[in-house]
């Protein structure tokens, strides 16, 4: 289940919580109740988020050489870090991301989608197979976060790779030849970073001006970069698969019977990008039945915390709206939780509002395949072509 926290286990038996060994012989104690999980994620005095962004392949000498050779740091800064500068550096980076200014970006965010609907749905009638993720879903969150936060000024394709080199080198299962390879790739944007973190505007200003360090500005524009765009990218990938398979729900919406919104909660629910999230025990404990000891490195399955049936009525079906629906932990709970939520809900019903139409009549060609990962979905394409005869151009 470790590194496929989405397939079928997410379905199957399993205790409320049980220790899994890694790949590298590293117990997890794995906890799957919505309430366990809430309870974990909520009380940082017990269960301390130190261990976030640990790689769970430990990286090899050869490779953390590459990423000093690139001045590579990353003090704790937000999803880490239990200090507290947290909260500090967690509202500035709200305020960036405030719903006024997230509300602001919508109408310019619908244009895009519209535009490239419009371009995909020509292809789609001509008969030729369109990549949702690649022609959609990639680079949207990117562009949206890169005008709310001034990103440094490096092509979306350039970022993409770095994020998903990083999501891979921290929470894959790895060799060393991948880890020394993932490093680079890692370390090289780390050098573009620190350099705009010590002369950029937006957020890396308002940071610099709060009297942060160099350090500090960098580990906070490195999750942003990596955590504001790429799961959102997933997320908008995997519904649109997901909404391919549900078509009443997409007759729902055509109709106006079925808000945008609570699809997009289903989604999250059913589908999250971040399967699963760590956090580590600080003192002897228990969670449920369980004892836990001082430093449990503890996986909380948000995926199948989102299937409880103590919380949802019918937890393994797509019906938006229904009870329980919106009490997943898609973007976690408590003092950690997700910043960009928002920002993601924003994105997800501008595409859904958008592009849903564009299912309608086509076959799957190539479902999103995903790799090992503890954490991330990272899906890799979702091709579709139009079948429905009636609707292709002559
Ligand atoms: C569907 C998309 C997204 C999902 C499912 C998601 C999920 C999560 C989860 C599970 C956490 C950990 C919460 C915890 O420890 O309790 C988190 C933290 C965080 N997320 Fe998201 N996220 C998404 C999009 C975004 C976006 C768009 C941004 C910003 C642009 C963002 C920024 C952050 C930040 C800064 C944190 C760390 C917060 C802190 O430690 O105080 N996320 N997210």
């Amino acid at each position: 289940m470790l590194f496929r926290g989405w397939g079928e286990s997410v379905d199957g038996p399993w205790p409320d919580a049980a220790t899994v060994v890694d790949h590298v012989g590293v117990p997890h104690l794995v906890v799957t109740r919505h309430a366990l999980v809430r309870r974990l994620l909520t009380d940082p005095e017990t269960f301390r988020p130190h261990n976030a962004l640990d790689a769970v392949t430990p990286i090899p000498v050869a490779a953390l050489r590459v990423l000093a050779g690139h001045r590579f740091r990353l003090p704790p800064t937000l999803a880490n870090n239990a200090s507290a500068s947290h909260p500090e550096i967690r509202a500035i980076v709200a305020d960036a991301l405030h719903p006024d200014r997230v509300a602001a970006q919508q109408p310019w965010l619908t244009g895009l989608v519209r535009e490239r609907v419009t371009r995909l749905a020509a292809t789609l009638a001509a008969g030729e197979p369109v990549d949702l993720y690649a022609e959609l879903a990639a680079d949207l969150p990117l562009l949206v976060l890169a005008r709310l936060v001034e990103l440094p000024d490096a092509p979306a394709g350039a970022v993409k790779d770095f994020a998903r080199a990083a999501l891979e080198l921290f929470w894959a299962p790895l060799d060393g030849t991948r880890q020394l390879a993932l490093a680079a790739e890692v370390g090289r944007f780390h050098t573009v970073l620190r350099a705009f973190a010590a002369t950029g505007g937006g957020l890396a200003a308002r940071l610099r001006a709060a009297g942060h360090s160099p350090d500090v500005v960098v580990g906070a524009l490195f999750f942003l970069l990596v955590a504001g765009q790429e799961t959102t990218s997933q997320f908008l990938t995997l519904l649109l698969h997901r909404l391919a398979g549900e078509p009443a729900v997409r007759a729902g919406l055509r109709a106006g019977d079925i808000p945008v919104a609570d699809v997009v909660e289903e989604g999250l629910r059913l589908e999250p990008p971040i399967v699963t999230w760590r956090r580590v025990a600080a003192v002897d404990t228990t969670l449920g039945e369980v004892a836990v000891p001082a430093g449990t490195s503890i996986v909380a399955w948000l995926a199948r915390a989102g299937r409880d049936p103590a919380v949802v009525a019918a937890p393994g079906e797509f019906r938006p709206g229904q009870r329980g629906s919106r009490r997943h932990l898609a973007f976690g709970a408590g003092p950690h939780r997700c910043v960009g939520a928002q920002l993601a809900r924003m994105e997800a019903a501008v595409v859904v509002a958008e592009a849903a139409p564009l299912l309608d009549g086509v076959t799957v060609v190539r479902p999103p395949w995903c790799p090992d990962n503890l954490t991330f979905r990272m899906p890799d394409a979702f091709v579709v072509r139009r079948t429905d005869e009636s609707q292709l151009l002559s």
